[in-house]
């Protein structure tokens, strides 16, 4: 099929590789000349697990080329709008300026039979209003909403092979378009939920919602641990281990970030307000309060080690995206400790194997260093915050030997209490004893 992919981010990039991969023929579209020029290179413009091994062979075959021109998509039947939907600034909405902009630009090229679909996540009856818009502009094309719920890290194979996909159409044949778009993965027996419009936009925020919703409640049993003693690592294993609870996404630490949970869950609940449903979810608030408050009980340690002050306090942040396997720092819990520690007087020393980059754009003010071993040196004080498999494995002893003063937070929980200990570290968890 003849595809084009409007948006390049890590949603559109992957897509459009993936895509081509399949042996469809695909045309990326962006207004950034930046990403244009790298991907045209095959050159991802950010760190994911797979992209440039697909990106580069797709390119190769010739099925993949990419433009900073949107008439390029004239040749294609099927587009696909992965453009952002972030936070609008000074309110909880998502800002969809990028989504009206994409199918604006779209409209003069699109033809009879051509089917729109939308991957972005939006607020709950965008599409309606997408679709009235393709069907006002009389050029006989359709609107299909197909919500992406890849994960960063695992972008290519959620792609390639997705757990579900979900069409919302208005019709059989934009069903029969997306199902030889997705034939290779309904061949493999992936299951296909068909259904409108609303059910499928609200299917990816419902997705997200209880995704954040489970990490807030873990650590919301994390606060309720540390008054008690208790350890909220032994009761997510004991939980988890009722199918119908599961252990996954039961981590407890200093919550969840990205470009995608934090955002998605505020523009649910200003979108429910909207639609005069706004106690429906208010729960989403807590969830969103609880996260926030475990990046500040991380800053409330730091200062309890130090009677209250950081000023002056050499502080190794090993961590800065809000999750391994990502170059991704947006609203990343790491980060903001570490620029909160920077504020207050610490002297911050932060690294991250992908990370730095993209924090030094948003925060040049701290001091940062490409290997762990240098942030560790002569430091007061050791936060992990970002799960990285290097600082997962760091030895109690070797780490023990560069740092001034053995005190280490595991912000993720993921390091052994007693293997530090033992090493003469004082270790402090989250909500562990
Ligand atoms: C998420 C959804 O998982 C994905 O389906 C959707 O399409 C986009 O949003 P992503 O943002 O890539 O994907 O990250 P995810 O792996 O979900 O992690 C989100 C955050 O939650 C990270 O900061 C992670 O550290 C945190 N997290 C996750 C926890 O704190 N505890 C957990 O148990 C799991």
């Amino acid at each position: 099929m003849k595809v084009s992919v409007i948006g390049c981010g890590y949603l559109g990039a992957v897509h459009a590789s993936a895509m081509a991969d399949l042996g469809h023929e695909v045309v990326g579209v962006d207004v950034d000349q930046r990403k244009i020029d790298a991907l045209s290179a095959a050159l991802p413009p950010f760190f994911e697990p797979g992209l440039p091994e697909i990106l580069a062979s797709a390119s190769e075959s010739g099925k993949l080329r990419f433009s900073i021109d949107i008439s390029a998509v004239a040749d294609a039947t099927v587009h696909f709008i992965a453009v952002g939907t972030p936070q609008t600034q000074g309110s909880a909405a998502a800002d969809m300026t990028y989504v009206e902009a994409a199918l604006d630009g779209l409209l003069p090229h699109l033809k009879p039979g051509d089917l729109v679909v939308g991957k972005s996540t939006v607020p709950v009856g965008t599409a309606q209003k997408l679709a009235d818009v393709i069907e006002a502009s009389g050029t006989g094309a359709s609107l299909a909403w197909n919500p992406e719920f890849l994960r960063e890290g695992f972008a290519v194979q959620d792609t390639l092979t997705p757990d579900r996909l979900v069409y919302g159409v208005e019709n059989d044949s934009a069903t029969e378009i997306l199902d030889e778009v997705y034939a290779d993965a309904l061949s493999k027996g992936t299951p296909r939920i068909v259904t409108d419009f609303a059910t499928a936009e609200l299917v990816k925020v419902a997705a997200n919602a209880f995704l954040a919703t489970k990490i807030s409640f873990i650590n919301a049993m994390a606060e309720i641990s540390e008054v008690v003693g208790a350890d909220v690592t032994q009761l997510a294993d004991a939980i988890g281990h009722d199918v119908r609870i599961g252990r996954k996404f039961l981590n407890a630490g200093i919550g969840f970030g990205g470009g995608c949970l934090p955002k998605d869950i505020r523009a649910f609940a200003a979108r429910a307000e909207e639609l005069g449903r706004g106690e429906s979810v208010a729960f989403l608030k807590q969830v969103d309060a609880i996260n926030l408050r475990r990046r500040q009980r991380v800053i409330d340690l730091a200062l309890n080690e130090f009677g209250g002050s950081v000023v002056g306090k050499r502080i190794a942040v090993l961590g800065l995206t809000f999750k391994p396997a990502s170059d991704d720092v947006r609203d990343s819990p790491a980060l903001d400790v570490a620029v909160q520690l920077h504020g207050l007087g610490a002297e911050v020393v932060a690294t991250d194997p992908q990370g730095i980059e993209n924090a030094r754009l948003r925060h040049p003010q701290l001091t940062y260093v490409d290997a762990a071993s240098e942030a560790l040196t002569g430091a007061d004080l050791v936060l992990l915050v970002t799960e990285w498999d290097e600082y997962k494995n760091l030895s109690a002893q070797t780490t023990g030997e560069l740092v001034q003063n053995r005190t280490i937070i595991d912000g993720r929980n993921v390091l052994d209490a007693g293997i530090w200990r033992s090493n003469d570290w004082k270790y402090i968890g989250l909500g562990r004893p």
